[in-house]
């Protein structure tokens, strides 16, 4: 009896260790560190590993400018500007469309 519930407990612990695993994949940082880093930089600057060997180069998001928006000159862009330049990815430059993601990952990536 006694070895029954222990060995319940156990997976009932490694169950929801295994969610855990799965939500934190679902987190934007991760996701962002997983898809975008590699030309945007660890912290965003445009300077990942890839982008030595680009042009247009990665943009550095601390600049705060961005060519694809819907806002007023000197304003960031909104959610669904950058949702839609991640969906699409630009054209003629190395940025990638990520459309074949589901788009809860996308917006985590760019909104999250
Ligand atoms: C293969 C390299 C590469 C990867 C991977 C990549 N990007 Fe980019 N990205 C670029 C380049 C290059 C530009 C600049 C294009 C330009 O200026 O024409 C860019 C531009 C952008 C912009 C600026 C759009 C604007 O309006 O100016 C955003 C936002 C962006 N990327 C988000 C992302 C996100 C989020 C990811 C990960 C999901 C990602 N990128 C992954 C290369 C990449």
């Amino acid at each position: 009896m006694k070895l029954k519930i222990g060995l319940s407990l156990f997976f009932f612990v490694f169950e929801t260790s295994m969610v855990g695993a799965m939500a934190a994949e679902l987190n934007g940082e991760a996701l962002y560190q997983k898809y975008c880093s590699i030309c945007h930089g660890p912290e965003g600057r445009g300077d990942g590993h890839a982008a030595f060997f680009m042009s247009p180069k990665p943009r550095d998001f601390s600049s705060g400018r961005f060519k694809l928006r819907s806002t007023l000159p000197g304003e960031p862009p909104s959610d669904s500007d950058l949702l839609v330049t991640v969906t699409k990815g630009m054209h003629g430059s190395p940025m990638p469309s990520f459309e074949p993601l589901p788009e809860r990952e996308r917006r985590y990536r760019t909104c999250g």
